[in-house]
C-alpha cells in the first residue's frame, strides 16, 4: 500500500530504461552478446537505473538521454552479478541459471568485462568528467569490497565493522553512485549532490542488510539459492545471531564446519529454516532502519518534488522487499 506511487512510476520508467538497456545491448561485440542479453532478460528490479532517473528529475532535469544513463549503472551491476555468481559458485540468478554456468565461466567474466567497458564510454559520451569519475570509482569500490568480502569468507571472527565496510564496498556505493550521478546530470549544486549521494549510500547499506536477510528465504521466492551465505561462509547480520543464540559444543561444530567449507545445501537449509524461526531475518531487517533513516534525513535536503516522496517510499520498499 505504502510504496503504490513508486510501484506506478517503476512502470513507466521500466519500457524506457529496458529499451535503452536493449539498444546498449546492440552496442556489444557480438560475442558477448548473449551472456548480457541472458542477465538483463532474465529481469531483475532495475533499482539502480530508477535511482538515477528518479533523482534527476527531483533536481529538475526533464531531458530524455537521463535513460541512456541510467542504464551505465545497470550495466555495471549485470556485470558485478556476473563475476559474483562465479566468486559465490552461485548456480541461479534472477530465476534462471546463472550465465557462468550456461557459457562458462571464462565467457563469462569476459562478457562482464565488455559490458563494463562499453558502460564505460557510454557515461564518456556525456562529455561530463564528473560523471566519469563517479563511474569509475564506483567500479573500483564494488571491486574491492568484493575482495574484503573474499579476505574475510569463512572467518566466524569477521567483526560487525568489518562486516559494514564490505557492505559499503560492495553494494552501497554503486546505488550512491546511480544517485550521484542522476543530481550531476541535473547540473545540481553540490549540497544536493552530496544529499543525493548520501540517500543512495544509506539505502544501499539497508539494501545489502535485507538481502542478506532473504539469502535465509525460499529459492521459489528470491531466485537466488537458499542459505548460499552458509555455503560460501559469509557471517552476516542473521547467521551472525544464530551463531551467538548456539550451545558451546552446537557453535565448535559450526565453526568448524563453516571455516573448512564445508557446509553443504541441506546444511544450509535447515540453517535457514532455523533463522527464519528465530526471526533473526526479521531482526536484521529492523537493524536495516537505521540507515533508512539516515537516507530519509538526508532526503530532505532536496527539493520538495513528487519524486522526493518516491523516494521516501523506497525506503519503506527496501525494508519490506520479499526479493
Ligand atoms: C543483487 O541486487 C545484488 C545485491 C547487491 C544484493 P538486486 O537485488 O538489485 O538484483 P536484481 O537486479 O533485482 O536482480
Ligand atoms: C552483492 O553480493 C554485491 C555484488 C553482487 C557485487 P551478494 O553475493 O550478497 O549478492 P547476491 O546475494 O549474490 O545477489
Ligand atoms: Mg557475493
Ligand atoms: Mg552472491
Amino acid at each position: 500500500m505504502a510504496t503504490l506511487l513508486l510501484k506506478a512510476r517503476l512502470a513507466l520508467e521500466l519500457p524506457p530504461i529496458n529499451a535503452a538497456l536493449n539498444r546498449a545491448a546492440q552496442d556489444l561485440p557480438e560475442a558477448v552478446r548473449p551472456v548480457a542479453q541472458h542477465i538483463f532478460d532474465a529481469g531483475g528490479k532495475r533499482l539502480r537505473p530508477l535511482l538515477t532517473v528518479l533523482t534527476a528529475r527531483l533536481c529538475g532535469y526533464d531531458n530524455e538521454d537521463i535513460y541512456d544513463l541510467a542504464v551505465t549503472l545497470e550495466m555495471l551491476h549485470a556485470a558485478t552479478l556476473l563475476h559474483d555468481d562465479v566468486l559465490d559458485n552461485a548456480a541461479t540468478r534472477r530465476g534462471q541459471p546463472a550465465a557462468h554456468t550456461l557459457f562458462d565461466v571464462t565467457p563469462t567474466i569476459l562478457a562482464g568485462d565488455a559490458l563494463l567497458s562499453h558502460a564505460n564510454s557510454m557515461v564518456a559520451d556525456y562529455g561530463d568528467p564528473r560523471l566519469c569519475r563517479c563511474f569509475s570509482e564506483a567500479t573500483s569500490r564494488t571491486a574491492t569490497g568484493e575482495i574484503l568480502e573474499i579476505a574475510a569468507q569463512r572467518r566466524v571472527d569477521t567483526s560487525a565493522e568489518q562486516y559494514e565496510e564490505i557492505v559499503r564496498g560492495k553494494t552501497a556505493w554503486l546505488i550512491r553512485a546511480a544517485c550521484q550521478m542522476g543530481a550531476l546530470r541535473a547540473g545540481a549544486p553540490d549540497a544536493l549532490v552530496e544529499a543525493a549521494a548520501a540517500y543512495g549510500e544509506n539505502v544501499g547499506m539497508a539494501f545489502q542488510m535485507v538481502d542478506d536477510a532473504l539469502d535465509f528465504a525460499p529459492e521459489s521466492e528470491t531466485g537466488k539459492p537458499t542459505g548460499g551465505d552458509v555455503r560460501e561462509g559469509k557471517l552476516t547480520p542473521p547467521l551472525r545471531m544464530y551463531r551467538e543464540s548456539l550451545s558451546e559444543n552446537e557453535r565448535a561444530a559450526f565453526d568448524g564446519a563453516f571455516a573448512a567449507g564445508l557446509m553443504t545445501a541441506a546444511d544450509a537449509e535447515a540453517i535457514a529454516g532455523r533463522i527464519r524461526a528465530a526471526g533473526y531475518d526479521v531482526s536484521t531487517r529492523r537493524q536495516a532502519e537505521q540507515f533508512l533513516d539516515r537516507a530519509r534525513e538526508a532526503l530532505l535536503c532536496l527539493p520538495d518534488r513528487p519524486e522526493r516522496a518516491l523516494m521516501l517510499q523506497m525506503a519503506d520498499y527496501v525494508r519490506d522487499r520479499k526479493k
